[in-house]
């Protein structure tokens, strides 16, 4: 039992997924958050009167959400580039390896210049919190000043976050954009010491075209030395993965490269996997590294087209991403209804296909997130001990009817909330977002 005091209850509709069942709806629930943000009890709504003495709270002390309210877990993103957010939305008319030496490594050059990151970077972190992402797992820049900024203006505004600065030494394109190993490393180690309450460093290197053996030797091992996540990418075109044969051609797959220098554990996540063999999802099973999926992106730009049943039945463990700005769309919201789109794409091809559900994949937005990161020990869903990291959902917040016509997007949240016909479903009906216990948004104004 908790030993720090109540600091927060509310009473109301509570939805989230578990272990064991992919959503599991609880109505009429009282849940007590103590002082330390953590989840202190959660019970009947009936025995207001009995927890009330118990945990030492005013009854009319409880927050009562409405009839068309309930709570969620707050979403998870497992994979985004803060840094690529000033221009998502524009310039996808390329392939991966071209749409990165046109444009994503000249804009990434520019946050040399820490008044643009702490401009980008101030919205980026706004959006995604006002969007409902609760834990954000980021690749910055290779600079390391403009990436601690980034943690925190993360940590400032009460997101929780994985922040990574980049590493990459090999750059034919844009030479001025690259390090050497040992800049890599040195700056590496300057970035790792620093934490903030919610934020944390994370090894990043780039993905093996843009890193030589030398440098994911030398992550490998700072990431083994403390113990930290690591994240990148893989697989995530099949020109990129016959590029990584030609780089390494001593390597037995794009996953061996990564797994031989010490970069598959279970603290690490890599985004996208559409090309994976199955032996190199046996090689994330067996180290407990993660996948990314991020539909959006791997649709904007042609990439392929992830089979997560595939991935699941090799009990590989995956969250979802947005993949700003190869994915145009910061929403959380947009990965789920991609998943789905995808899935049923895989299922036009071929109609024994087994489409995921939509309960499947608001589990994959919440708890399996937190489980491809590493962290449902803390978060994740409603389970008494976890922080409440939880978003507060207003099914009829968005407007009237016309909503309800325009926006496709309310199947979400309907979907969720069998008790009542929610006219839309976006950023609008996330009215409160909470992280450990504090309510980030709405924001509060500065003076
Ligand atoms: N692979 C290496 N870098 C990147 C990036 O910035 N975006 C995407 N989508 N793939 C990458
Ligand atoms: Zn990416």
């Amino acid at each position: 039992e908790s030993a720090a005091g109540i600091a927060h209850v509310y009473r109301g509709t509570f939805v989230h997924a578990t272990y064991h069942t992919a959503v599991e709806i609880l109505e009429d629930r009282l849940l007590g958050v103590d002082t330390e943000g953590k989840i202190a009890f959660i019970g009947s709504g009936k025995e207001v009167d009995r927890l009330s003495q118990k945990w030492g709270f005013e009854a009319f002390a409880v927050t009562q959400l409405g009839q068309h309210e309930f709570f969620m877990p707050g979403m998870v993103d497992t994979h985004i580039h803060a840094s690529q957010y000033s221009y998502a939305g524009t310039a996808l008319d390329m392939p991966l390896l071209q749409w990165l030496n046109m444009y994503t490594f000249p804009v990434e050059a520019c946050y040399k210049d820490l008044e643009f990151a702490r401009n980008v970077y101030t919205h980026v972190v706004k959006r995604t919190l006002r969007n409902g992402t609760t834990t954000a797992c980021y690749f910055a820049t290779i600079h390391t000043d403009a990436s601690l900024l980034l943690g925190q203006i993360a940590n400032d505004f009460g997101q929780r976050a994985l922040v990574g600065k980049v590493c990459m030494d090999t750059n034919n394109f844009i030479p001025h954009y690259k390090e050497t190993p040992e800049e890599s490393e040195g700056e590496t180690n300057r970035w790792v010491i620093n934490s903030y309450p919610l934020v944390r460093p994370v090894v990043t290197p780039r993905f093996a075209p843009s890193c030589s053996a030398a440098l994911l030797g030398y992550l490998g091992e700072i990431a083994h030395n403390n113990d930290l996540h690591i994240q990148s990418h893989i697989s995530e075109t099949k020109e990129e993965v016959n590029l990584v044969k030609e780089l390494f051609p001593d390597y037995d797959s794009y996953t061996d490269v990564y797994h031989r220098h010490n970069l598959l554990t279970d603290k690490t996540v890599l985004a996208h996997g559409c090309h994976l063999t199955d032996g190199e999802l046996k090689l994330f099973r067996e180290t407990g590294a993660s996948i990314a999926h991020c539909p959006n992106s791997n649709i904007s730009l042609c990439s392929g087209m992830l089979d997560v049943r595939r991935v699941l039945n090799h009990k590989v463990k995956l969250g979802l991403g947005t993949d700003v700005a190869g994915g145009y769309s910061p929403s959380m919201l947009d990965a789920v209804r991609r998943t789905l789109d995808t899935s049923k794409a895989l299922t036009i091809q071929d109609t024994q296909y087994h489409t995921l559900t939509f309960e499947e994949v608001f589990r994959l937005a919440t708890l399996g997130g937190s489980q491809a990161l590493s962290l449902d020990e803390n978060t994740g869903n409603f389970e008494v001990g976890k922080d409440f990291d939880a978003l507060r959902v207003n099914t009829d917040a968005a407007g009237g009817p016309i909503d309800l016509i325009n926006h496709g997007e309310g199947s979400f949240f309907m979907s969720l909330f069998p008790l009542s016909i929610p006219p839309s479903g976006d950023d609008r009906n996330i009215v409160e977002v909470y992280v450990a216990g504090k309510r980030v948004v709405p924001f509060v104004e500065g003076p």
